[in-house]
């Protein structure tokens, strides 16, 4: 199985951005650990960060015909994009939305989430842990 995994707008500062947040581990360490996970269950991954809606929808689109499904961290485009909706639910692939932190214990403007629409499931508040933990859950449905 290939799984593609994205993740959106200002997560390319993970490990300075606010840390009491979202911890200090860099998007570089998250990318390790997603390398790890995906070698023990032997997977594929291909792991992205883009800051542009635009180019995350393009990278959605790409991925039918290349991933078997996607893990799409979007940070605050979850909370705002119906064209990120729209763009997973027009590849048909089985999509794990994902975030450090729980969304739910956080600001109201926060509690809504229109990839939650359109998503096999949803893993937040686990910080990078969630991220294997994604990978596991996507395989297992997958195989
Ligand atoms: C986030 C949560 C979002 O609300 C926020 O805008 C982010 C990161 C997370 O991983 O916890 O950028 O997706």
């Amino acid at each position: 199985t290939s799984i593609l995994i994205l993740n959106g707008p200002n997560l390319n500062l993970l490990g300075t951005r606010q840390p009491e947040v979202y911890g200090h581990t860099t998007l570089d360490d998250i990318k390790a650990l997603c390398t790890q996970a995906a070698k023990d269950l032997g997977c594929r991954i291909v792991f992205e960060q883009s800051n542009s809606e635009g180019a995350l929808i393009d990278m959605i689109h790409a991925a039918r015909g290349t991933h078997d499904g996607i893990i799409l961290n979007a940070g605050a485009y979850t909370h705002t994009s119906i064209a990120l909706m729209d763009a997973l639910a027009s590849v048909e692939l089985p999509a794990i939305e994902l975030h450090l932190s729980n969304i739910h214990a956080r600001e109201d403007f926060r509690h809504t989430s229109y990839i939650s629409k359109v998503a096999l499931g949803v893993i937040c508040g686990f910080g990078a842990q969630g991220y294997p933990l994604a990978i596991r859950a996507l395989h297992d449905h997958l195989v």
